[in-house]
This record gives C-alpha cells, structure tokens and sequence, in this order.
C-alpha cells in the first residue's frame, strides 16, 4: 500500500475509494526539508488516519514571477524524504489538475482582510487570497480529517484558519512549532538560494529574535526601535520588524499576553521570515456555564491533564454563603459586609488526585457547601456588588501567573477577559436536572424529586442571566460546547484539543 504517487484528481479520487480511511493532509510546495519531515512525523503519531501528502507550487501565491521561476525543485528528493518519513500517499498534480481550464470548477478565496493587511500581507499582494485559494481547492479534492501546518508561517495558518471557519469546512488544523537548525535558522525552503554570507545575516537576524525572546521572559518589553538599528548596523536590510498580538497580529499593547516578535530581511534577491512567540503569563482557561452543565468535574480533569490551578468560583461563592450564614452577618448592611469581607480569606488546598479542598477563614467547607441550603441562596449572594467586587478580586489574584483553569459564570466575560481560551460549557435543563439529581442522591441526601430540582434550576438560571451584576452570559470570543450525549471523556478531549490548537506549540514546550 505504500509509495503511491498520484498525479491527478482521477487518481486521487480512485486512491480515496480503495481506502476507506481518513487522510491527514501535508501540503507543500515541495523542496522538502526537515521541517516537512516533522509535520510528517506529527501526522503520524497522532492518529490511524493515511498521511497524504502534497508538492504543488501555487504559481497564485507568487506576487513575483522571478520567485516563481527561481522556486527550488528537487521532486526525486522530496519523494524519497517523504516516504521514508512516514507519508503513505504524495499527490503531485499537474497545475491544470488544480486550475482546470473550467473555471467554475475554482472557488477563489479572498483572505482576511484584517488579518493580510499586516506583516507578510503588505509586501506580499494577492499572496494570502492565493495560498486560500490553493488549500481551499486540495481541501475540496482530497476532503481530509486533519491538515498539518508549520508555525513558521503563522500568519497563513490564521488566515487558513478563520477561512475554514468562514467557509465551514470540517477540518482538524494541526501545527508543529518552528524547526530550527543547528544555527538557529528555521528551515524554508528558500533557504537553498541563500549565498554563505546571507545564511551569516539570516542567521544574525533569528539569533537576535531568540536573544529577545530571553530578554522579554524577564523584562517583559521588547525594544523595536534598538532591535532594528542593531541589525541595519550589521547591513542586514529588514523589510519589516513588528511586535503584534499573535492571534489578531495587531500591535502588541500591555494588556496583551501572547504576542509575537515578527519579521522580514531581504537577502540578495531572497526573502526570509523568521518570527519568536512572546507570553506575558502562562495560559489561562475560562469555563463558563449553567448549573449541572458539567463545569466542575471538566475543569478539575484538564487542570490535571495540563498541570494547571484549577479555580472553582462557584465554590468561593459557596463558601462565603455558608459562612455568612454562620456568622450570622446581615449581608443587606453594606458596612456590616464590607467590614466582614475584608477579614475573609479563600484558599484551594490540593489534596490527593485531582481534588482539592476549599478553606475558609481555616474551616474547611469542601463537602459543607454542597448543600441545598447553601444552592438556594448562593445565587443573591453572588448578586450583591460587593460580594462579586471581593471575590474577582481574590480570583485575579489567583490568576495573576496564569497557568489556570477558572470555572464559573463571569469568567470569560469579566474574571479573565483576556483568557487565551473561552468555552461556554452548557447542556439541555433536562440533562442537567438527571445529572444533578444522580449526583444528590450518590451524596446520600435520599430520593430527590427530579421535577422540583429542574424548576430550581430553571430559576436559578434565570436568576444568574438577569442579575444586574456580572450576569451568566455568553462572552462574545467563547466557544459554545452542547454537552448532551458526550461523556465527559469527550468534553475534555474536545477542549483540550481546542486549546492545543489554539497555543502555539513553541509556548506549549517546556524550557521555552
Ligand atoms: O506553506 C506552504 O508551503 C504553502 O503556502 C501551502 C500551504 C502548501 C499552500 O500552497
């Protein structure tokens, strides 16, 4: 089954039927090297799926018919790297196979305009609308589970991104962090035009970029203009040099935690990018949702796949409810609450597994605060301006290095707006209802009655969506996940997919 070449559309096709499997997608424009090896491995190692991989040069990404003709061509080599790195299938199509004479047949893309009018998009006109254009066509002919792509071009994998998005196409989109070599320099194809003194200045250009990186993990600043004198000084000619939000790719402000230190040189008649990730904190998380969506048992399970702190809000608003309740305080005296809350202190205790235990004010109240007593009034508590002020407070605090999964009701939209990841985790009232009901019950509290449990979540959604403060909303950035019929298993997987997407792997390796 191994080694087939395929060179038309025909084939492919007649290939796809013979093999009834998914395909991960490699697309190239050939002159491989071993950045391709690797996303070839990656392919490999991540599922069952037959790895197809294809070498066609895109004349429409070519804003430059010299770079068109000056593109290397070593097709016997790439066969022969492909196939030893593990691809079962290479499609090499004829450019009519992909822009038949038949016009009706392309599907031209236009790309992002917010996200081609900067960096690359400036210099490069029509570029991104051509690489759209091309995947779009390959994605229509080969129809493939997953496609695998190098971060080195991080701005084509976002605009293929929200492409796929736009375009609804069901596609997995992988990708493998820059490959480097030995000098520093990311492997490109381009690389092979390069004179020993470009190489020199290619690689003076990414040391510098590396050699920043180490800088902003301690200073948290890049300094644009020094970086640039310094390189000019050494006659490296930069086409651009851009430190810019590394998901929208606009300027990079404070505020911003992954961002991106990105640039172009010309070296002799070649052009070469090169670009470092930048991360202010570690990642944080925010699962927000209704009572009985699943929320907890979720966050606490990728917390633990991924090593980070697991904040329970719900639990926070819990706790200071039972102990208002204790002390007796009467929370609708402001002074009164104000004064007991700056008393108040909330910790999380990890204790065996993934379970930790929550303390307040040295009571511990982890099983305490599971109550129906405390489920009926935790809601107006959490209303009250002052509760929500202390307790955001405490839970930024708790976020402030990041490296953290936050579950609650506000977190997307107002805890941690600028979480790298938002979910709206969410299921049908009936399924919540089963689900809180099973869980009362293994608790002990006897046979619950599932009409009356549904009402008092209906009402406790409805009082968490009207509230005047921090209402459970829906942030705009979040992702919606419908838990009916996945397990919990699948709710995590699918989450922790999304955000292994979404993280570029160079930040996700360790010693970064
Ligand atoms: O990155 C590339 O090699 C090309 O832009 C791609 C994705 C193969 C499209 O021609």
């Amino acid at each position: 089954m191994n080694n087939i070449i395929l060179k038309t559309v025909q084939e492919l096709s007649e290939w796809r039927l013979n093999n009834q499997k998914n395909i991960s997608f490699v697309p190239t424009m050939g002159n491989l090297h071993l950045g391709h090896k690797e996303l070839i491995r990656e392919a490999k190692k991540s599922n069952e799926n037959l790895i197809l991989l294809s070498i066609f040069i895109n004349p429409l990404q070519f804003n430059n018919k010299e770079d068109l003709i000056n593109y290397p061509r070593t097709i016997n080599k790439d066969i022969d790297l492909a196939f030893s790195a593990g691809a079962d299938a290479i499609f090499i199509p004829y450019e009519h196979e992909i822009f038949p004479k038949n016009e009706k047949e392309i599907k031209y893309q236009k790309a992002s305009e917010d996200l081609s009018k900067t960096l690359c998009g400036i210099y490069r006109k029509g570029h991104f609308d051509g690489v759209c254009t091309v995947v779009y066509r390959l994605i229509d002919i080969i129809k493939p589970e997953v496609i695998f792509l190098g971060e080195k071009d991080w701005q084509q994998i976002l605009i293929i991104k929200e492409m796929v998005a736009k375009q609804n196409i069901k596609i997995e989109i992988k990708s493998i962090n820059t490959q480097r070599d030995i000098d520093g320099v990311p492997f490109s194809s381009r690389n092979n035009l390069l004179l020993k003194s470009d190489r020199e200045k290619l690689k003076l250009f990414s040391s510098e970029l590396l050699h920043n990186k180490q800088i902003f993990n301690q200073t948290k600043y890049i300094d644009l203009k020094k970086i640039i004198k310094k390189l000019t000084d050494k006659d490296i000619k930069i086409e651009y040099l851009e430190h810019v939000n590394a998901f929208n790719l606009k300027r990079s402000t404070s505020e911003m935690n992954i961002t991106m230190l990105a640039g172009a040189i010309i070296c002799g008649n070649t052009r070469l990018i090169d670009h470092v990730f930048l991360m202010r904190r570690d990642p944080i998380i925010a699962i927000d949702g209704p009572a009985g969506s699943g929320k907890s048992t979720v966050t606490k399970l990728i917390a633990k796949n991924l090593k980070f702190i697991f904040l329970d809000t719900g639990a926070m608003y819990r706790a200071l409810s039972w102990y208002l309740l204790k002390e007796k305080i009467n929370y609708e005296n402001r002074n009164e609450l104000k004064t007991f809350l700056s008393n108040v202190s909330i910790i999380f205790k990890s204790v065996e597994g993934s379970k930790q235990n929550v303390i307040i004010n040295n009571h511990n109240v982890t099983e305490k605060i599971r109550t129906q007593e405390i489920s009926s009034i935790v809601s107006s508590i959490a209303s009250i301006k002052e509760v929500r002020e202390f307790l955001v407070k405490e839970q930024r605090k708790i976020g402030a290095s990041g490296g953290i999964v936050a579950e609650g009701r506000d977190i997307g939209s107002k805890v941690f707006p600028n979480a790298e990841l938002k979910i709206f985790l969410t299921a049908t009232i009936n399924e919540r209802a089963k689900r809180r009901k099973n869980e009362l019950e293994a608790m002990g509290n006897g046979t619950i009655d599932f009409d009356k449990l549904k009402n008092e979540i209906e009402q406790r959604d409805f009082d968490d969506s009207n509230r005047k403060i921090s209402p459970l909303i829906k942030a705009e950035d979040a992702i919606e996940i419908i838990s009916d019929g996945y397990t919990i298993d699948q709710v995590v997987e699918k989450i922790l997919g999304i955000y292994f997407e979404t993280i570029p792997k160079e930040l996700l390796l360790k010693n970064k």
